[in-house]
């Protein structure tokens, strides 16, 4: 028998679809659950005794719901804050979501990358870990923004974006000292990469914006290799810990991701 055991995918909005969009590529027959918690969202602006509480209750529920063969926390700030207390708690795999610092250190002339994220994410320790340990003869500069992260929900609830709004953002982290020599910014926020043509526009000159996502997908690729698929996904499920007004408007946008089932935690 087929084993039916999707993967599910956690984040608190949107974002985690930029992490679920190149595993489907890799995975076509990969069912897929897709969890965001709307009622907790946002998590930037909150606290890490909140996050490192509110992450691992709502996945054990999610997990003894959905039996997922591999849970990715398709989010930068529930990862950088909350991974080893979803490991310490459940007998499932996580994959989590960490900062593409090392990937950007690696692709950096000047020596000097940003790194943008929720405010939450860069005052982590874990981000000065990974500067450290991949960037240590690199400047890192980092910026948080709330505002990044809802207008990637208002684009995918298909709103019209004022570019304005980005090149404010981006103000942020260019316009700090050394910022004129970024060549390379880490879209260390999962929501990023669904904004990154805005982003581009509205940069002050050429950058390379880069994230995890794809890093991440092989990742899941390789864990779950020589795992068993069913013949034919079945249609992926969008669960919401808040199924409103505001989470309908964005069932067309999941849809375009294969999530053509909606449903209420
Ligand atoms: N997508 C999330 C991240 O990667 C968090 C966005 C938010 O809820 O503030 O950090």
């Amino acid at each position: 028998m087929a084993d039916t055991r999707p993967i599910l995918f956690f984040d608190s909005g949107v974002g985690g679809l930029s992490v679920l969009a190149p595993t489907r590529t890799l995975l076509p027959q990969a069912p897929l659950v897709y969890a965001a918690d709307s009622a907790g969202f946002p998590y930037g602006t909150r606290s890490e005794a909140e996050i490192a509480a509110r992450v691992p209750a709502l996945l054990g529920r999610l997990a003894e719901r959905y039996r997922p063969r591999l849970i990715v926390i398709a989010c930068n700030t529930a990862s950088t804050i909350a991974l080893a207390h979803v490991r310490a708690a459940l007998d499932v795999p996580i994959v989590g979501t960490v900062p593409a610092i090392k990937p950007a250190a690696a692709l950096s002339r000047t020596r000097v990358i940003g790194v943008l994220g929720t405010d939450a994410t860069v005052r982590q320790p874990y981000v000065d870990k990974l500067a450290a340990e991949f960037a240590a003869d690199c400047t890192v500069i980092r910026h948080g923004s709330a505002e990044l992260v809802q207008l990637a929900e208002a684009k995918l609830r298909g709103e019209s974006l004022d570019p304005a709004r980005f090149r404010t953002v981006l103000d942020g982290l260019f316009g700090q000292p050394g910022g004129e020599r970024i060549d390379v910014v880490v879209n260390a926020c999962t929501h990023f990469p669904l904004v990154e043509e805005e982003l581009d526009a509205a940069a002050p000159r050429p950058v390379r914006f880069i994230d995890g996502g794809p890093g991440i997908a092989r990742r899941i690729a390789h864990l779950t290799g020589g795992q068993d698929w069913p013949g034919m996904p079945a249609p992926g499920i969008a669960v919401f810990t808040r199924l409103d007004a505001a989470a309908q408007t964005l069932a067309p946008a999941f849809a375009r991701y294969g999530l053509e089932r909606i449903e209420a935690l």
